[in-house]
């Protein structure tokens, strides 16, 4: 039974998945469907009641129902490499390949239904708080009054985007930024904005999950660090990441998220504060895990290889099927 990568042809992290697949003796496929159709190419029937379907990349061949696990790495957008690119081949090839994929008993991480809904900030931002962790205080709003109003309840806040990194090419992050006192919230009208109270923080923490092995990580904040500096990825301290126990109430919060959402793989970051308190900011549910391993030294690559390789259905989906109880949208 194989385990099957979807991604770009340059990813570090996959390199380390790989490497730790490699000792085990499970065949692995590494695709990204952005070379379908041409170096990826694939083929499919639906005959007599049952699907038969393969795909073939960089001279193998794998059939589908021999698809022990997908991980959805860093995929291109299928059919971008090739002489006469249109969205329109695009949408086909898409519709083919996962379409396909979604055919197989193969365990998932991410779904792809998932991940899509996974997404919204604002959709994780109300599990989190079904799940029993702690939400700093957020609006998010295109009425001017109301961001004044949510000012005057909550002094000092930070605003940040409420979809994440900027679609540019390549994608920018977009820092998250206190908000100056005084703010003329009138652009709010112009475009929904994220406003949330901010935490003082003592620390930064990244939670790595997957499946059910959690990897928490440390990043203290320096005594006489600038308040202003809000966002850790642009944050000037050097202190590094270290592995920390994860609380266990907050474990338990955290499992209740991912089997809701249905994720098999999530990087939380939370604020902790001076009380201890971790305080959820957001479930990146492809959040980058090379830069803690290498740091903190934690077995997440080894978690993911062993996720990926084990047998046997994802114990979080029955039937192998998702059920959602929302819209993914
Ligand atoms: N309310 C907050 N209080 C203190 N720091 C915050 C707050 N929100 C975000 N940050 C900092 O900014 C970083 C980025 O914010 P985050 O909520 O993770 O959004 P995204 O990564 O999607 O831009 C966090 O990792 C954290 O360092
Ligand atoms: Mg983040």
């Amino acid at each position: 039974m194989t385990v099957l990568i979807l991604t770009c042809e340059q990813d570090v992290t996959a390199d380390m998945v790989v490497a730790r697949l490699d000792g085990t003796g499970v065949p692995v496929v590494r695709l990204d469907p952005a070379d379908l159709p041409g170096g990826v190419a694939l083929s499919g029937e639906y005959v007599h009641g049952t699907f038969r379907g393969h795909l073939s990349a960089g001279g193998r061949l794998v059939s589908m129902s021999a698809l022990r696990s997908v991980w959805v790495r860093r995929p291109g957008v299928p059919a971008t490499r090739v002489a006469e690119a249109s969205a329109w081949l695009t949408e086909e090839s898409t519709q083919a390949f996962y379409g396909m994929l979604r055919s197989t008993g193969a365990r998932w991480m991410n779904h792809p239904d998932a991940a899509r809904r996974a997404r919204h900030k604002p959709w994780q931002l109300h599990l989190a708080q079904r799940s029993g962790l702690p939400v700093p205080a957020t609006t998010i709003t295109t009425f001017p009054q109301a961001a004044r109003d949510f000012a005057e309840r909550f002094p000092d806040l930070v605003v940040k985007p409420v979809s994440g990194a900027h679609p540019q090419e390549p994608p920018r992050a977009v820092p998250t930024s206190r908000v100056a006192p005084e703010t003329d919230f009138s652009a709010v009208a112009f475009g929904p904005t994220l406003l949330q109270r901010r935490v003082a923080k003592r620390a930064d923490i990244r939670l790595t999950c997957v499946g059910d092995r959690l990897f928490a990580a440390r990043k203290p904040v320096g005594p006489d660090a600038d308040p202003d500096e809000v966002d850790v990825r642009f944050a000037v301290s050097t202190a590094p990441w270290h592995p920390v126990e994860t609380p266990p109430r907050i474990a338990a919060s955290v499992h209740r998220y991912l089997q809701d959402a249905q994720l098999a793989y999530g990087a939380f970051d939370f604020a902790e504060d001076a009380d201890g308190i971790w305080w959820f900011l957001e479930c990146n549910q492809s959040g980058q895990f090379g830069f803690v391993e290498i740091e903190t030294n934690q077995p997440i690559a080894g978690a993911v290889a062993d996720w990926l390789s084990a047998p046997g259905p994802d114990p979080a989906i029955s039937n192998g099927q998702l059920h959602f109880t929302e819209c993914p949208g």
